[in-house]
């Protein structure tokens, strides 16, 4: 298994359950508040964690009680939560879910994310250097990833990056990255020479390109440097917050057996993690992995 160090957000999810997303000016009862331990960086450690690779995370959270609920629940996933740092002038961040059992919406606060400088990651060099994956998301300042990114390609380390929620990276980062792993909306950043569809986007792009495609599944440029589309497996969904984490954490936690296998275990992963509520509570276990059997 990897020893993967998680640089990202650390949010607490307020959701609730609708029949239909609101209209403009639209006022809706929604089903009961739920509160969810979330965040693109801390979904994706604990479903790598989850699946048994050894993770560090590397955040903030705000002085407050949320901040400690998710603190509590990474040490129950056996995550390294040493590099937290805690932020005096923000609260812990929070999202706003909506979830229908088919799809969500989320409007992120900034909170103690955005405390996460650059400087900190100056900082944390020697623990880039002792791990082997470095994986990123973009629910923190632009420029505390594009650090990360220079000092972890500096070390020659796996970086694997998932453009959510899309902010520009500049060109010359790109190439640096090891892997993409955006959604069909994020792709359309990586757009390059005219480049339109998701194939084109996919086959001219330098840095491989993984996207997750929802219900659709997923599509990338397998070995033979053909695009290759493999369909979702059909399970029933509950709830799609944190998919596309829960892929991204399991193809971390895979890829020491090889691109595509990891892609291949993460697609089961992701698939298990939609018939439950809430972002973290469907990540499957290994064994739960394991066991399931996918047609
Ligand atoms: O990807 C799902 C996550 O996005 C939620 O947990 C929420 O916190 C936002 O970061």
């Amino acid at each position: 298994m990897n020893n993967i160090l998680v640089i990202g957000s650390l949010n607490t999810d307020l959701e609730t359950s609708v029949d239909h997303f609101p209209e403009t000016g639209e006022t809706l009862i929604g089903g009961p508040l739920q509160i969810h331990c979330g965040g693109k960086g801390n979904n994706q450690a604990i479903a790598a964690a989850k699946l048994g690779a050894s993770v560090t995370i590397l955040g903030a959270i705000g002085n407050d009680h949320f901040g400690q609920l998710l603190i509590k629940n990474l040490k129950k996933y056996h995550v390294n939560i040493t590099p937290i740092k805690t932020c005096k002038q923000s609260p812990t961040a929070t999202a706003l879910i909506m979830h229908t059992n088919t799809d969500n919406t989320i409007i992120v606060t900034e909170g103690a994310n955005e405390s996460l400088s650059a400087q900190d990651i100056l900082n944390a060099e020697s623990l880039i250097k002792s791990h082997d994956i470095i994986l990123l998301q973009q629910e923190i300042p632009l420029e505390t990833q594009i650090e990360a990114i220079e000092i972890a390609y500096r070390l020659k380390k796996i970086i694997v990056v998932n453009p959510a929620p899309s902010r520009q990276l500049p060109a010359d980062i790109i190439p640096k990255i090891s892997y993409l792993l955006p959604n069909e909306h994020e792709i359309k950043a990586f757009r390059h020479n005219g480049s339109e569809t998701y194939e084109d986007i996919i086959l001219h792009s330098s840095t491989p390109i993984i996207m997750t495609w929802g219900r659709s599944g997923i599509l990338f440029k397998n070995k033979e440097k053909q695009i290759q589309h493999i369909p979702a497996y059909t399970v029933p969904t509950v709830d799609t917050t944190g998919a596309g984490d829960t892929f991204c954490g399991a193809f971390c936690c895979f890829l020491h057996l090889g691109y595509e296998k990891a892609i291949e275990k993460a697609l089961q992963a992701s698939a298990l993690s939609v018939t439950r509520t809430g972002a973290q509570n469907g990540m499957p276990t290994l064994k739960e992995l394991t066991a399931f059997q996918f047609h």
